[in-house]
Order: C-alpha cells, then structure tokens, then sequence
C-alpha cells in the first residue's frame, strides 16, 4: 500500500478562500475588518519565520495586521502593559504572543493577561476550559488545524484507535481532547504516550490514527506502525541548511519508509503547518464576529 499524502498546503488554500469571502462580506455588510496583532519578543529564526509566515497569511486575507516586535531583554510588567493596550485597542480583535518567550518572563502570567475575547492562539485558561467541555471558544490552531485535515481527508475517526504521541499544552494535551468530543472528527479511543510511556511501540502499533509531536526527527520508524495506519506528523525539525541558508525540515515520523505502509500520512513541510496558520486566521474571524455579536 502507498499512502495517500494529504495536502495541507491545498486544504488550507481552500479554508482561506473561505475566509476572504467572510471578510469581504464583514466589510460590506457591517464595516468590519478582522484585526490581529503578533508579537515577537526577541530574534529566535523559528519564531521570526512563522510570525513572518502569519503576517503575511492575514495580509493576503484582508485583515488589519501588526507586526509587534520587541527585544529580548523587554521586562514582563512591559510586556503586560503591552498586552493590555492591545486588550483595549477596538481595532484589534486577535492577540498573538509567539512562544517560546525568554526565560525571564512567565509565560503563563504573560498568557493569562491577554483577554479571553482576543485569544486566538487559544491557550488562555478561559478558552482551554471551554475546549474541554466541548463549549464554542477559541480552539488552539495546531490541533484545530489537525482535526480539520482528518474530517477533509475523510479519515473516519468514530470508534477509532487514535494514538498520541507527546503531552504538550500547545498539541498532544488538546488534540487529545478534541479527538475525544462527540462530533465530526472526534468520538475516538484515545491513548497518549509520552517520555515516561514504558512501551511505545506497544501503543503505535494498535493505532487506526497516530498523532505525533514529539518533538524529535524520526522518532517513528516503519515497524513501530500497523498497514493501513493514518499518521498525522506535526513535527518540525530543522536538520540542515540548503547553501542559500535555507532551513531543511524534517518531521517526527520516517515519513518515506512508512508511506509504503499507512493509508494516509501528512508530509512535512506542507502538512500540518500550513493548517496552523489558517486556524489563527478562522479565530481572528470568529473574534471580530464574537465582537460584534454576530456569533
Ligand atoms: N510556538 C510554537 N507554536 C506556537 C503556536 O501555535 N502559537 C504561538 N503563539 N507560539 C507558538
């Protein structure tokens, strides 16, 4: 079996015409535009790379975008004051903060302080909650971007074994909570497996979907998954430079050797990332609407 390689980069096209034509719609009807700020603290090349990235998404959807950089040495009641502008700025319906952030400022406080209503990101305690309960809130964009890959690939997740690998707050917690859900691209079996799992391939083995952010390059290997397996890789991993000085990425799963043996595998670049991007987007939409109650 040769898998189906999923396109990212061709779902995503689709969700943003979407969404263009949402926010023309917004423009004429109600004299709206969506607002979003990202805001970078510091020059880590990743992070420069993908709010770049962001930028440019909102950019082409019509939206009003800020670019906010700040130093690296920026102090966190400064960073705060920040926020809180931004919290109270009409124009603005999104807020950002790109992670990781220095390690003198509490990531948490500083995500705490940014409102429920602009966060787009959503990792604000208010919006995880609401997640977990399965209530309309801000869907954080990487497992969002996952789920709606699968329901678009026709990937039938009702009853199926779906297998996480890696426990983090931005990824494997929340995917695992929306595989979960009643609903369209949930209602699975979920395991997670993490660094202190005693057998992985005890459990990657048994998935019908396997979901890796792990963090680390090829750290799924053909003979640690069954034919017919779906894999969902959001590993990026930078193992190179092209002599331009362009990053080479690899993700978390041995992706030419299992494709021989899965029915569908997401490639990287071009899987996951592209869906990220575009999930910031539909929350930056769904808070200008949530704004002018029309959500
Ligand atoms: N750093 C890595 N992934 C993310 C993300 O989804 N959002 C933010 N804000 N920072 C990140």
């Amino acid at each position: 079996m040769s898998a189906k390689i999923i396109s990212g980069t061709e779902i995503a096209k689709q969700i943003r015409e979407e969404i263009k034509a949402e926010v023309v719609e917004l423009k004429e009807k109600h004299n709206l535009t969506p607002g979003l700020v990202t805001i970078l603290v510091g020059e880590n090349p990743a992070s420069v790379s993908y709010v770049t990235a962001k930028q440019k998404t909102s950019h082409e959807l019509g939206f009003y975008s800020i670019q906010d950089n700040q130093p690296a040495d920026i102090q966190e009641g400064d960073l705060l004051k920040l926020i809180d502008k931004y919290n109270n700025d009409p124009q603005i319906h999104g807020i950002l903060i790109q992670l990781p952030l220095p390690k003198h400022i509490n990531e948490t406080k500083v995500l705490y302080a940014i409102s429920p209503d602009k966060d787009v990101d959503g990792f604000h305690p208010v919006s995880v909650g609401k997640m977990v309960i399965g209530e309309k809130c801000f869907l954080p964009c990487t497992p969002a971007g996952i789920v709606e890959m699968i329901v678009r690939a026709g990937i039938p997740t009702k009853g199926a074994e779906t297998v996480i690998v890696g426990r983090s707050n931005i990824v494997g917690k929340p995917i695992a909570n929306l595989m979960l859900q009643k609903r369209p691209g949930g209602d699975s079996t979920v395991t997670i497996c993490h660094t202190a799992t005693k057998d992985m391939a005890f459990h990657t083995k048994r998935a019908d979907i396997l979901v890796v952010a792990a963090g680390r390059p090829k750290v799924i290997t053909a003979d640690m998954v069954k034919d017919g397996v779906a894999v969902i890789d959001v590993g990026v991993n930078r193992i190179g430079q092209t002599p331009e000085g362009k990053a080479i990425l690899c993700g978390d799963v041995d992706f030419d050797a299992i494709k021989e043996k899965a029915s569908f595998i997401t490639p990287v670049p071009g899987g996951v990332g592209p869906m990220t991007i575009t999930m910031l987007m539909k929350n930056t939409l769904l808070a200008v609407k949530m704004s002018a109650n029309l959500e």
